[in-house]
């Protein structure tokens, strides 16, 4: 294989692929290609793993019995984080869409499959949770590589975690990394919807770069 070149054009796209990933919650019904989606799993795989422990499994949720489930699970975890805020924080909540289960034509639910042997244990006798790093590092990849392609991804976290596992049947030693929507997005913004909303502001970088 022929060594490439990252030139400085190629950073230019790189940075702006970055700047214009975003989470993604309304989506477009274009149907995804299924081969496009077989290549960003594939892609997602380049990441990097502990030991090569490659401990990522990627569950295509397509039945509408599994995804009917999915949302319940969502809606009621949903009015359970609303009733946790008081005041004008729960007034914004409740105005956020934060899932796009409706109208993404692409499930993935990422696991870690904890009991993987892959590795041997390698690099992760003193730090075991490097093992869910390496599934989250898998997301990432899958995020940015469906963004190159002018996808959208957004990732739902607001799930009960065993109730997922037991509506798509599966064992209960796979652990819930990330439920994806994919699709192609119905905006595209250069800055997050909860900064545009008003629920969160971007950290100034003095707060984030600590020197010792
Ligand atoms: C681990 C993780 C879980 C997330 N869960 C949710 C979620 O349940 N619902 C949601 O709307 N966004 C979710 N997000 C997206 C974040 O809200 C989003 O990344 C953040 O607001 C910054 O926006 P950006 O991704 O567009 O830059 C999640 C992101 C991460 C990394």
């Amino acid at each position: 294989m022929e060594k490439p070149v990252f030139d400085q054009n190629f950073r230019m796209q790189f940075e702006e692929l970055l700047k214009w990933r975003r989470d993604v919650r309304s989506f477009r019904n274009d149907e995804v290609d299924p081969q496009l989606t077989e290549r960003l799993i594939a892609l997602a795989t380049l990441a990097p793993s502990v030991g090569y422990s490659q401990p990522w499994r990627f569950v295509l949720v397509e039945s509408a019995e599994c995804r009917e489930s999915i949302r319940a699970n969502f809606e009621l975890c949903n009015r359970q984080a609303l009733d946790a805020y008081s005041g004008e924080k729960a007034q914004l909540y409740a105005k956020l869409k934060l899932a796009g289960l409706r109208d993404a034509p692409v499930h993935l639910a990422v696991f870690l499959n904890q009991q993987t042997e892959c590795g041997s244990g390698l690099g992760r006798m003193t730090m075991p949770e490097t093992l869910e790093y390496s599934a989250i590092l898998a997301v990432h990849t899958l995020w940015l590589a469906a963004r190159s392609y002018g996808l959208g991804v957004g990732w739902v976290s607001i799930l009960d975690p065993a109730k997922v596992n037991t509506s798509l049947n599966l064992p209960e030693e796979w652990k819930l990394i990330a439920y994806l929507c994919i699709g192609y997005p119905q905006e595209e913004h250069p800055s997050p919807e909860l900064l545009r909303n008003g629920w969160e502001v971007k950290l100034p970088a003095s707060d984030i770069l600590i020197r010792r």
